[in-house]
Formats: C-alpha cells, sequence, structure tokens
C-alpha cells in the first residue's frame, strides 16, 4: 500500500505511478462490491482509495487516466465500446438553406422518376433534432442491440446505456415484426442540459457547450448508471431492417412504431406543396424557442415509400429526403489576426484569428477565409469588427465588417510570398486565388496534413490519435509517415511507447488505447484505404467509385504494384477512365500519386487486412456484373437505371470494354453498340432489364 505523500512533495512519475495503483485497485473493488456483492474493505476505506485519487488528480490534472475511478460510478465499467456493423448502412442527410433549394429537390426527384409536374409527390415534414443519432435492434420484441451511427457503416455498441434512456422501450407492444431496427436520436432537454452545466461548473469541470455534446457524452458513458443519470430521451425518425414492412407509407409506418410504443419526431405534417412546406417551416422556426429541445432545421422525407428504392442514394445521403436548415446564427466579433495555413495538398488558406464569440452555443475562435478573393470581397483588415455566422455543423464565416468601427491602426492582410512551414517559394494559380506550396514531398505542413487526414474518422479512423497527438508525435519525429502509424504498435516499440506516455497529457492508459485502436484499424476495405491517402481531386466518392470498379480489392493493389512498366501504366489509366464519374483531373492526380509514392504505400499495405467491399448480392441476375449503358430510355431515366442495377449488385462502367458483361441499350445506342456485337457481349433492352426488377414497360 502507498503510504500517503503530500502531492505537492511528488514528482509526475511518482503520481501517475500512484494513479494508475489506484485506478485498479479501486477497480478491483468496484468488482466486489457491484458484481460480486461481496466487498472486501470497509465503505470508508473505500472513500478514503477514491479520496486519495481525487487529490491526486486536482494537484497534477494533466495526469488524469482516461478510464479514471472519478469518471465512473460503479458497476462494470466496459473497457471500450466494441464495434458493430449496421446491416443498412446509416446515411447522412443533404442539406437545403432556401424555399429554391427544396423547390429544387421536388424538380429534380421528378426528373429522376420521370413524373409529370402535376403528380403528386408528398412528404412529411418533420423537425431535425440536433442530438446523436441511434440504431436500436428488437428480436421478438426485446432490445437486444443499441449502437451509435458512427461513420455510418459502423457505430459502436451502446447497449448497456441505452437501456438507461427514457422513451427506449425494452420490450415493444403491439403486432411488432420478429425482427426490426429502429432509428432516431438521442438528445437532451434543454432543461436537463442547464442542470447538468450548473453542477459540472460546481466541481469544477468544463460545462458541456451545447445539449448535442451533452447527449453525446453522457450516452458514451463508460458507466451506464451515468448515463440513466443524466436523464436523455429518444424520438423515432426511421427503420433500417425489419423482417415485415412496416406500411406502404412513411405515414403508416409512423403509426406502427408509435404503437411499438416510440415517441416520435413530433410535430409532423403531410405537406403537398411548396406552400404547405413554407409555412410548416415558419411555424416551426417561430416555435423552436418554446420546445423542450434542440432542433436545427426541418427534414422533408417521401410519403410514397414504394420510390425508396426506387431513388436510391447518392454516396451519403438518400434520395427521398432533404433537410432543410434554420437561417445561421449571428454574432460580432474583432478579427484579430490572419494566419496561413497549408493543407495537405499545399493550397495556403488563409485563417481569421477572432477575438472568441459564442453563436449558437458553440465557442468560436477562427474562421476560414477561404482564399485572396474572398478577402478581397469582403474588404476586411486586421482590427476591423467583423460579422459571424454559423449553421449547424458548417464552419463559421465571416459575412462582412462594420465600416463605421474601422480604426485608422486597421492592418491591410498581407499573403506571404514563402511558405511559412517550409520556407519554399508559392506558386500563385489562377489570379492569384490559388496560392501553392508546391514542395509536395518535404513540406512539413503538408506531411503533417496528410497524417491527419490519414486518421480521421472517414479515413482509417484511428481514435486517440487526433491532430493534437500527431503533431505532438510528427514533431518528435515519432511518426513521419503512415508505415510509422501502424509500427508505433508492433512488439518491439516499448520504448517509444515509454516515451509518449511521459508527454503531458498523454499517460500509460492513453497510450495504450491509442496502440488498441492502431490496431484494429489494420482491417480496411479499399475505398477508405485510397480515400485516407489524401491524394489532391480524390475525395471519398471517387475512392469509392474505384474501389467499386476494381471489385477484387487484391486486384487494385497488384495492378498499382506493377505500374513501373508502360505498358501496365497505359492499361491501369485506361480502366480509370473508364470508371463512371471520375474526372480526368483524379485519373491524372492517381496515377502521380502511385508512381511517385509506391514505396511509402507498399510499407503502408504491409500493415493493412483488405476487407472486401461490397458483399455482392448472389440472388438477382445482374450480381457482380459489369453493365455499361447507351442511348435515351423510355420510362427511365439514367440515373434510375444506375441506381437499380446497382441495387441490384451491378458494377456501371461508362466504357464498352472486354471486361464488360452486359450492354444495357435505350433508343439510338451509337458506337457502343456496335463495339459491344464486335465483342460478343450480352446486349439488353430497357424492356429486358426491367423485367429483371419485375418491372413492366
Ligand atoms: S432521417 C438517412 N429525421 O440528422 C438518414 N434524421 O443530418 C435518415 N436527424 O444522421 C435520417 N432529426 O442524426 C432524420 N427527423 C429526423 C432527424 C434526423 C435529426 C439527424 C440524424 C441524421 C442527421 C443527418
Amino acid at each position: 500500500m502507498f503510504k500517503s505523500k503530500d502531492p505537492s512533495k511528488m514528482n509526475k512519475e511518482e503520481a501517475l505511478k500512484e494513479l494508475i495503483y489506484l485506478s485498479k485497485i479501486i477497480e478491483r473493488h468496484d468488482k466486489l462490491y457491484y458484481q460480486n456483492d461481496s466487498p472486501e474493505i470497509s465503505d470508508s476505506e473505500y472513500d478514503r482509495l477514491k479520496g486519495r485519487n481525487a487529490d491526486l488528480e486536482k494537484y497534477f490534472p494533466t495526469m488524469v487516466l482516461k478510464n479514471s475511478p472519478s469518471n465512473k460510478v460503479g458497476n462494470k465499467p466496459q473497457s471500450k465500446f466494441s464495434k458493430v456493423s449496421h446491416k443498412v448502412p446509416m446515411l447522412s442527410l443533404s442539406n437545403a438553406f432556401s424555399l429554391e433549394e427544396i423547390q429544387e429537390f421536388f424538380n429534380r426527384t421528378r426528373r429522376f422518376l420521370k413524373l409529370n409536374k402535376n403528380d403528386l409527390l408528398e412528404v412529411l415534414a418533420e423537425p431535425k433534432i440536433d442530438g446523436l443519432s441511434a440504431t436500436l435492434i428488437y428480436k421478438d420484441g426485446n432490445l437486444v442491440l443499441g449502437a451509435t451511427r458512427g461513420d455510418g457503416k459502423q457505430g459502436e455498441n451502446i447497449t448497456a446505456n441505452i437501456r438507461f434512456i427514457n422513451d427506449v422501450p425494452y420490450k415493444l407492444k403491439g403486432n411488432f415484426p420478429d425482427e426490426i431496427e429502429v432509428r432516431g436520436e438521442i438528445y437532451i432537454s434543454n432543461i436537463d442540459f442547464e442542470k447538468m452545466n450548473l453542477v459540472r461548473i460546481r466541481q469544477g469541470i468544463p460545462p458541456f457547450s451545447n445539449p448535442r455534446n451533452a447527449a453525446a457524452g453522457s450516452v458514451r458513458q463508460l458507466d451506464p448508471l451515468v448515463t440513466k443519470t443524466r436523464n436523455l430521451g429518444f424520438y423515432a425518425y426511421n427503420w433500417g431492417i425489419t423482417s415485415t414492412p412496416l406500411g406502404k407509407t412513411l405515414v403508416e409506418s409512423r403509426k406502427a412504431l408509435e404503437l411499438f410504443g416510440f415517441n416520435l419526431t413530433q410535430p409532423s405534417k403531410l405537406c403537398s406543396s411548396i406552400g404547405d412546406i413554407k409555412k410548416y417551416f415558419e411555424e416551426l422556426f417561430e416555435k423552436r424557442s418554446n420546445l423542450n429541445f434542440d432542433i436545427d432545421g426541418v427534414v422533408y422525407k417521401l410519403n410514397n415509400l414504394s420510390l425508396y428504392n426506387r431513388l436510391g442514394e447518392t454516396d451519403h445521403s438518400p434520395r427521398y429526403s432533404i433537410s432543410h436548415k434554420f437561417p445561421p446564427e449571428k454574432g460580432v466579433t474583432i478579427l484579430n489576426n490572419v494566419s496561413f495555413q497549408i493543407g495537405r495538398t499545399g493550397a495556403v488558406t488563409p485563417v481569421a484569428e477572432l477575438a472568441p464569440v459564442t453563436i449558437g452555443g458553440v465557442r468560436v475562435k477562427r474562421a476560414t477565409l477561404h482564399n485572396k478573393n474572398e478577402i478581397l470581397r469582403l474588404g476586411i483588415m486586421i482590427g476591423d469588427t467583423v460579422l459571424i455566422q454559423r449553421a449547424g455543423d458548417v464552419i463559421p464565416q465571416i459575412t462582412g465588417f462594420v465600416s463605421s468601427l474601422r480604426s485608422k491602426s486597421a492592418k491591410v492582410i498581407n499573403f506571404p510570398k514563402f511558405c511559412p512551414s517550409c520556407n519554399t517559394l508559392l506558386e500563385s494559380i489562377d489570379d492569384e486565388t490559388i496560392i501553392r506550396c508546391n514542395n509536395v514531398k518535404f513540406c512539413n505542413s503538408q506531411k503533417l496534413g496528410r497524417l491527419i487526414h490519414f486518421v480521421s474518422r472517414n479515413a482509417v479512423n484511428i481514435e486517440g490519435l487526433g491532430e493534437k497527438q500527431l503533431k505532438e508525435l510528427f514533431n518528435l519525429g515519432i511518426v513521419k509517415n503512415f508505415g510509422d502509424i501502424f509500427r508505433l504498435s508492433s512488439e518491439g516499440s516499448i520504448e517509444i511507447h515509454e516515451q509518449i506516455s511521459q508527454l503531458s497529457g498523454w499517460g500509460a492508459l492513453s497510450v495504450k488505447n491509442m496502440l488498441e485502436s492502431i490496431k484494429n484499424s489494420k482491417n480496411q476495405t479499399l475505398d477508405k484505404l485510397i480515400y485516407s491517402l489524401g491524394i489532391r481531386h480524390v475525395g471519398y466518392g471517387s475512392a469509392r467509385l474505384i474501389a467499386k470498379y476494381f471489385i477484387e480489392s487484391e486486384r487494385f493493389i497488384e495492378e498499382v504494384q506493377k505500374l513501373n512498366n508502360k505498358n501496365n501504366l497505359d492499361k491501369f489509366s485506361e480502366n480509370l477512365i473508364s470508371i463512371n464519374g471520375l474526372g480526368n483531373k483524379a485519373v491524372d492526380s492517381i496515377i502521380n500519386y502511385f508512381v511517385n509514392n509506391i514505396s511509402e504505400f507498399n510499407d503502408l499495405c504491409s500493415y493493412i487486412n483488405l476487407e472486401e467491399l461490397i458483399e455482392i448480392k448472389k440472388d438477382t441476375p445482374l450480381s457482380g456484373k459489369s453493365l455499361v449503358f447507351s442511348g435515351k430510355f423510355e420510362n427511365l431515366t439514367r440515373s434510375e437505371a444506375k441506381t437499380l442495377a446497382e441495387n441490384a449488385g451491378a458494377f456501371i462502367s461508362s466504357q464498352v470494354s472486354s471486361r464488360t458483361d452486359i450492354l444495357v441499350v435505350g433508343d439510338k445506342p451509337g458506337i457502343k453498340l456496335k463495339k459491344a456485337k464486335d465483342l460478343s457481349i450480352e446486349i439488353m433492352d430497357e424492356k429486358q432489364f426491367l423485367i429483371v426488377f419485375d418491372r413492366k414497360l
């Protein structure tokens, strides 16, 4: 047992050692008390241990362990939330900020479905709750799993915590399907949010900046009993898999969810004209301060469910729905300075350094100024009183300045001539709109930017290794490239681990958690791997197109490794060019990347276990087939045909090649038909294509 030494006479190392000891022993006694019901020490002895832990943490705040006993209220603490793969991805919504954009949504949907102007297209309008989305799986009416959205494909298992959320039924009522996945938003009421922050302030803990963060923080507690005290709520608005359909329309399905025992997003209204929508939006905007929870807009969803499958989805959002955001919140502050950031692609971005101001519950200290033209357009100078706006999760923007308050000492914003990071002469492109550092290989800001992108959520997603930590490891020379990150978690790196855990704010446990997370990130799909490389002009959408096109991920890697041969290079680039939706700039940039970075890529691949991207739907005649469309269709738009085929497991290319399986022809198919005949490729007309989907002309 440690003798209680006065914290003021202890050094950091001693404190850390004792904190680790205390966390272990308290955990052991928690287990004995809460799980085995057989405590070995008295309550006062237990309180003494916790008190000692709190004293040390107060004196050494940078040494507080991630799983500190002060953050636990008994019961079994989960060491980590396990991952859950969503059978139906949890998508996001596309955003609109005006009625015109909503009108455009209707026009687009009508065009896609080949509907006439007068055909009725009803939508259900409902509030967009500013919380945290979650999915609940029920089998035989019993709640068996609760998970967060995560990156949309994989979330965290929060079943233990979700049981303590009000409005989440343990058991469904009525005539429920054998299996159903109900989705909705976890939120905290405004009153509970205020109460919780008061307690935090009294305890000297920083308050949550808004109800959304508070709800997210409360549900991701290691101890479910903490979640219980937070009084969270749940509104259902959607569903994933269900063994029997809930209804033919959204209104019918919502009624079913209500009968199973869920609270629904309210008030909702069926709208059949832009006039109805305008009325609902304006009324809700007026009412929002009287609601007991935060909302940031309205969601419109088509009422007719049979259109959902026909419309399909884009990269991240379904085409059957759109969100209409409330107007942005505004604030005024002083522009203290402008700094210049070099991004991962070398582009120099001016960033406004602001006197901190709270807008819509969020503390704003910086705002992007995009480029030189934007600064000229705004006409701002350093020292100006500037107007800021923030819309939902969009990055804060400067919209203007108060000219009457401009002082004589206001300074012109000068762009640097040399890269602030590597001192290379900067290149100006497009009339100086874009200024770029071309030192791709050696500019430290670019290298660090690529590493930060690599570990980010939509890339390989390494928790516990964010921008701050990477910066530190990069500056110390511990992590210089992608492979170095994975080398950190190899057995022989003990010395490095010790070195890191000595750094302020890390601690042995946070290092352990980070290493765990690195290990868990070795399994990747090809789309994520390509996206994570940070290749210029290659966003997630393009990366996914490439991954889908190559079907077998290993084949892509093999082809990349053979690019030193001219013939292979030409073939590879031909393949990329034939990918529908992949632009020429992206193709050039990909080739350039792999030709110049093959050894770093190979090094990275030696740590990655590639998982297959797509579960090919084996039960349709188009599964795994490569399709090309040509000509004009009578009953389908090209987008709908493409969506139908993709939903049936096909891959779409824009050019006929020896790898094409089927050419689907409409009216006036042109040269592609001739090429397909020459290559003896199967040809289908619109009627045959529709029969695959049980639809007639
Ligand atoms: S429907 C395909 N309805 O908004 C996604 N989402 O920006 C279906 N959200 O991830 C979502 N209120 O977390 C839907 N009434 C509502 C919502 C809502 C809040 C959230 C949800 C989603 C995010 C997208």
